[in-house]
C-alpha cells in the first residue's frame, strides 16, 4: 500500500465505510478492562488478547486503521511476526498513541493533557517504525464551572502545537478533545461544551498552520450525561452531534471517527447509523470505538485459548455493524444474523 501525502493516509483510513480500532489502552486501563474477565494484565497477555484481535477476520475491509499503545507497536506476535505487520497485512494501517496523560490544573478538578516535552523525538522513532498516524487526546469536564476556558485554551493549544509536530514528522494527527458523558448534565450543556471546545481547538490549528486536510478529528457525540434522568434519544443525539459539527468544523477535514466514551455497543453504533442517515454530512463519518468494538471480545475470550475464535467472531461483527453504521446501512435486526 502506498500513500504518499498527508491527505491521502488520512483519507485512506476512512475510505468505504472503515473505521479505526482503538487498541491503545495504557497498561493501567488494560488492568481494568482484565480485572473484569479475572485476567491478569502482563505483557504477554496484553500481548496475546490484541494479536487475537488483529488477526480476527472482521478486521479486513471494515478498520482502515489501529491505534496502539507504546508497548504494543514494539511487540512481536508468539509466532515472532510484528504486531505491526499483521496489522498492515489486514489492511490497516497502525497509529500510535503519543501523549502521555493527564495533569491537573491548579487544584481544580480540571486537567491538561502533557506530552509535548521529547515528542519530537518520540514521533521520529515511530515514524521510523512505520506508524503513519498518531493520537492525543484532551479530556473536558462538564460540571460547576467547568469546562473552564483556561482548561479548553491550554488543551486545545497543546493539541494544536502536538498536531503540528506530527505533519512535520509525516504522520495525520488525530486530534481527539473528548467532553465527557460522565455527570447528571444535559444534552444541551454537552452541546454547549464541545462546541467551545472545537471553536477553540479549530482555531489553534488554523493559528499553528496544521493542515486540516491530513487531519482526523476524533470527537465525543452530543449525548446527555451518563447518570442524567433525561437521556436524549438516538435521532436526537445524531442531529444535535452533526449540526454542531456542521456549526464548527471545516469542511476540508476528510473524517471524523467517534470515541465510544462508555456507551453500549448497540447504542454507538445506533447513532453513527443515525448520523449518516442525516442529509449533508461534509465529512467521512465513522467510528474510532475501544469498548463499544472490543467489549464483546473481550468478554469471549475470558483469557482462555478455546476462546479465540468466539472472541475473533465477536470483533469481526462489531466492525462488520459498524461499518454498516458509517454507510447508514445498519439496522438492528442485522445484529441477530
Ligand atoms: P472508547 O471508544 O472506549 O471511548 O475509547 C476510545 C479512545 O481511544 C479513547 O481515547
Amino acid at each position: 500500500m502506498s500513500l504518499n501525502s498527508l491527505e491521502e493516509i488520512a483519507s485512506y483510513i476512512v475510505s468505504e465505510g472503515k473505521g479505526i480500532l482503538a487498541a491503545d489502552e495504557s497498561n493501567p486501563t488494560c488492568g481494568k478492562r482484565f480485572d473484569s474477565i479475572g485476567v491478569e494484565s502482563n505483557e504477554d497477555n496484553r500481548r496475546d488478547y490484541r494479536e487475537m484481535l488483529f488477526r480476527s477476520n472482521g478486521m479486513k475491509g471494515n478498520i482502515g486503521g489501529v491505534i496502539l499503545f507504546d508497548e504494543t507497536i514494539r511487540q512481536n506476535a508468539k509466532d515472532g511476526t510484528p504486531l505491526i505487520d499483521i496489522i498492515s497485512d489486514q489492511g490497516a494501517l497502525p497509529g500510535i498513541k503519543v501523549d502521555k496523560g493527564l495533569q491537573p490544573i491548579g487544584d481544580s478538578e480540571e486537567t491538561v493533557t502533557v506530552g509535548l516535552d521529547g515528542l519530537d523525538e518520540r514521533l521520529k522513532e515511530y515514524a521510523s517504525m512505520g506508524a503513519k498516524f498518531t493520537k492525543w487526546r484532551a479530556v473536558i469536564k462538564i460540571g460547576d464551572g467547568m469546562p473552564s476556558d483556561e482548561c479548553i485554551d491550554a488543551n486545545m493549544k497543546a493539541l494544536a502545537d502536538y498536531a503540528k509536530l506530527v505533519q512535520d514528522n509525516g504522520m495525520v494527527p488525530m486530534v481527539e478533545p473528548e467532553v465527557l458523558m460522565d455527570g447528571g448534565h444535559s444534552v444541551d450543556d454537552c452541546y454547549s461544551a464541545t462546541e467551545r471546545s472545537l471553536k477553540s481547538l479549530f482555531k489553534h490549528l488554523i493559528e499553528n498552520d496544521v493542515n486540516i486536510k491530513g487531519t482526523i478529528l476524533k470527537p465525543n457525540m452530543i449525548t446527555s450525561g451518563s447518570t442524567a434522568t433525561e437521556q436524549a434519544s438516538i435521532n436526537e443525539v445524531a442531529k444535535m452531534t452533526i449540526d454542531c459539527l456542521l456549526n464548527n468544523v471545516p469542511s476540508s477535514l476528510p473524517g471524523i471517527t467517534f470515541l465510544s466514551g462508555g456507551q453500549s455497543d448497540i447504542l454507538a453504533t445506533a447513532h453513527l447509523n443515525a448520523m449518516n442517515k442525516l442529509d449533508g454530512l461534509l465529512w467521512k463519518v465513522s467510528f474510532s470505538y475501544g469498548r463499544a468494538l472490543q467489549a464483546s471480545a473481550l468478554k469471549a475470550w475470558m483469557g482462555k485459548p478455546e476462546n479465540i475464535f468466539i472472541s475473533q467472531d465477536a470483533l469481526s461483527h462489531r466492525a462488520k455493524m459498524n461499518k454498516l453504521a458509517s454507510l447508514g446501512e445498519w439496522d438492528e435486526s442485522l445484529e441477530d444474523e
